[in-house]
């Protein structure tokens, strides 16, 4: 049985991944199991500059999810290079970094910091995360911002660059065809989801910032839509990573069925870390119940099926 893809010329083992803001660096997961087990860790947002990230609270639970406002607090590029870096180059897995910056030139920046880390195979670029007042979101949400950002870092690197794109929009395939267009080699689908609560015992909103990104099973139907919607119109022609309410195998092969080439689990590594394990070993017992011998057949799916009924 071959669970294993190549994307933007990488070979990864598996296509389960595990999701920016959700397992760190992979230092502390590395502690309890093997994490090479795992297809690819897409690290922490890392910037140029480090960041205290957002007053708190900063994380409140919601029905079937959490809503978070870290503001993307890192040791910054070189603090990443110098104190983390080290600790995973030797882990026979890929990692992926989530990049944010507050100008193009920043984000250019932290690539190019990182363009001799082997280990780092490719760039996610954090256009996305709703919980920072300069840079990231306001490229993600405005095309004409979000495809010279692209251009510029795809013009500035060897390595692969995807985008994480924002749900927080009127229609992602417009965003989708932007970072196409100017070059993006893969989509990560999808952000959190802008939520908020108010906190009745305090009279205020929970969170210091207010709103955050809603994030967990509750968004897996959104997420699933969007990978659908950008499949529908891209087809094969740029990779999907579906993210965004992964819990379980299932919710991965919705995500898979939808048009992903992969995918991401999120939140559920904070109360399972095992889940990504458990995922891959669900994702390998449907397949031998379905007979499939080949991951890439499930790409897409219910696109197929779709047209035959
Ligand atoms: O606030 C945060 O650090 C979240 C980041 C993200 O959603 O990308």
């Amino acid at each position: 049985m071959n669970l294993s893809v190549t994307l933007f010329g990488i070979t990864f083992k598996n296509p389960v991944w595990v999701a920016s803001g959700t397992f760190g660096y992979g230092l502390e997961a590395m502690e309890i199991y093997d994490i090479s087990k795992i297809g690819a860790v897409v690290t922490k947002g890392v910037s140029l500059r480090p960041r205290e990230g957002n007053e708190p609270p900063r994380i409140v639970e919601t029905p079937c999810g959490m809503l978070n406002s870290i503001g993307l607090q890192n040791p910054g590029v070189e603090g990443f290079l110098r104190d983390i870096y080290p600790r995973i180059k030797d882990v026979d897995t890929h990692f992926i970094v989530n990049v944010f910056g507050e100008t193009e030139e920043e984000y250019v920046e932290v690539c190019r910091s990182l363009e001799d880390a082997e280990k780092v195979v490719a760039y996610e670029l954090n256009v996305s995360c709703p919980n920072v007042k300069r840079g990231g979101i306001a490229f993600g949400h405005d095309p004409v911002s979000l495809g010279s950002l692209v251009e510029k870092v795809k013009g500035s690197t060897r390595k692969p660059v995807l985008v994480k794109l924002s749900p927080n929009v009127t229609d992602i395939t417009e965003f989708a065809r932007v970072c196409v267009e100017s070059g993006a080699d893969g989509l990560v689908l999808i952000n959190t989801v802008l939520g908020m609560r108010i906190n009745l015992k305090k009279e205020r909103p929970d969170l210091s910032t207010k709103m955050g990104g809603l994030s967990g099973p509750a968004i897996l139907p959104i997420a699933v839509r969007m990978v659908w919607e950008v499949y529908e119109r891209f087809g094969r022609a740029v990779p999907i990573i579906g993210v965004g309410g992964i819990t379980t195998h299932e919710d991965a092969l919705e995500h898979i069925y939808a048009g992903a080439s992969a995918v991401q689990v999120g939140t559920a590594n904070f109360y399972d870390p095992y889940a990504p394990l458990k995922v891959i070993e669900g994702i390998k017992s449907f397949m031998k119940e379905k007979g499939v011998m080949d991951f890439s057949v499930l790409v897409g799916r219910a696109h197929r099926m779709d047209i035959k009924s």
